[in-house]
């Protein structure tokens, strides 16, 4: 089977992992710091000042993320999406983003942000190619969204997702992780949103991801429940026109809404057979599957001046060593989840 791996990445046919899953979309964590401190993502006494953080030696230099990138496409990497933590916290960041979009063949760099710092680099990030934008989002009420996020800013974030807008990023998405007790009575709200402007909506179910998750069966919804929620509001019509390249499934509220909604189903309807996606976090570390923690240690690989063709191999073992699926589902009804790893350095 390796053999297979091998010979289709020497051909340029792309990267096939062992259950026949082309892999072709790079997921690189820039930092594992964030300027909001979500309650899913950090404990309380994190947020009251205990977080540990990376040291900045323990992050790959822009350099090393740019050489794994080249290679990384070379190899059948088409897709590349920069996340964090928040990435555009981490500093010259816009310089490194105008560098990735000199690669030669990458053609699509995409960046899942919190919006915090997007009045402020949105139009950078369009002109130095990044094409689409993910923007974080579980309420629309101020006063919960610092409970939410452990920062009263809701107001910048809003002026970020207009500027998102205006720099010309179409359509706009906006994810909402969705949290039973929490943020569960704003799905409608949302909803309309998605009918009555342009944005894209989209519900992410909760999962129980890294120590300070503070996920429980309770709070998880699943999205079959949140459609029946947002059917007050009319049918959902499949959106069978537009592109299925990633997880949701995607519809709009009647013919005449302006925007989408989308549903990403991790847990109840996982897409693992469909998954064509490798991670590389924040520490350096090759990450085949969000929810199991067995990673390829890249950046040992990286520092021990390697050529190019041992960052090909570490890849490929990080592909080879992709798991069939999470099983999540099942997972939680024995034991509970085993995915330690923290949501703010593999970056979602
Ligand atoms: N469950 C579901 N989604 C999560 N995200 C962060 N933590 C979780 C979690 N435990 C979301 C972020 C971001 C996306 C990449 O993942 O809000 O939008």
């Amino acid at each position: 089977m390796s053999e297979i791996i091998e010979n289709s990445s020497k051909n340029h046919d792309g990267l096939v992992d062992l259950f026949s899953r082309t892999i072709s979309y790079l997921r690189l964590s820039l930092t594992d710091r964030c300027n909001l401190k979500c309650m899913y993502c950090v404990t309380e006494d994190e947020r009251n000042g205990c977080l540990t953080k990376l040291n900045q030696d323990e992050l790959l230099t822009y350099e090393e993320l740019l050489r794994v990138v080249r290679v990384a496409v070379d190899m059948g990497i088409s897709k590349l999406r920069l996340t964090g933590g928040e990435p555009l916290v981490r500093k010259n960041v816009m310089h490194f983003i105008e560098q990735l979009g000199t690669i030669k063949n990458l053609h699509d760099i995409r960046i899942t942000t919190n919006a915090v710092l997007l009045e402020q680099y949105a139009d950078q990030l369009v002109a130095a190619g990044v094409n689409k934008i993910n923007i974080s989002l579980d309420t629309l009420k101020p006063e919960r969204f610092a409970q939410i996020t452990g920062v009263d800013c809701f107001e910048k974030v809003w002026r970020g997702i207009e500027k998102a807008r205006t720099a010309g990023f179409s359509p706009v998405k906006l994810n909402m992780v969705v949290m039973r007790g929490i943020n569960d009575d704003e799905l409608v709200d949302f909803a309309r949103m998605s009918r009555d402007t342009s944005l894209q909506v989209r519900y992410i179910e909760f999962m129980p991801v890294g120590v300070s998750s503070r996920w429980d069966k309770n709070t998880y919804m699943s999205s079959d429940e949140i459609k029946e929620r947002i059917a007050v509001l009319g049918e959902l019509i499949p959106d069978v026109g537009g592109r299925a390249d990633g997880p949701a499934s995607v519809f709009r509220l009647g013919e005449e809404a302006k925007g989408k909604l989308g549903f990403i189903s991790p847990i109840s309807h996982h897409f693992c057979d469909k998954c064509n996606r490798l991670r590389l976090t924040s520490e350096g570390m090759l990450r085949s599957c969000l929810l199991h923690d067995d990673e390829t240690d890249l950046r040992s690989v990286l520092r021990q001046g390697c050529s190019d063709e041992e960052i090909q191999q570490t890849l490929l073992t990080a592909i080879r060593n992709k798991p069939k699926g999470h099983q999540m589902e099942e997972r939680l009804k024995e034991t509970g989840s085993d995915c330690h790893g923290r949501m703010s350095r593999i970056g979602g």
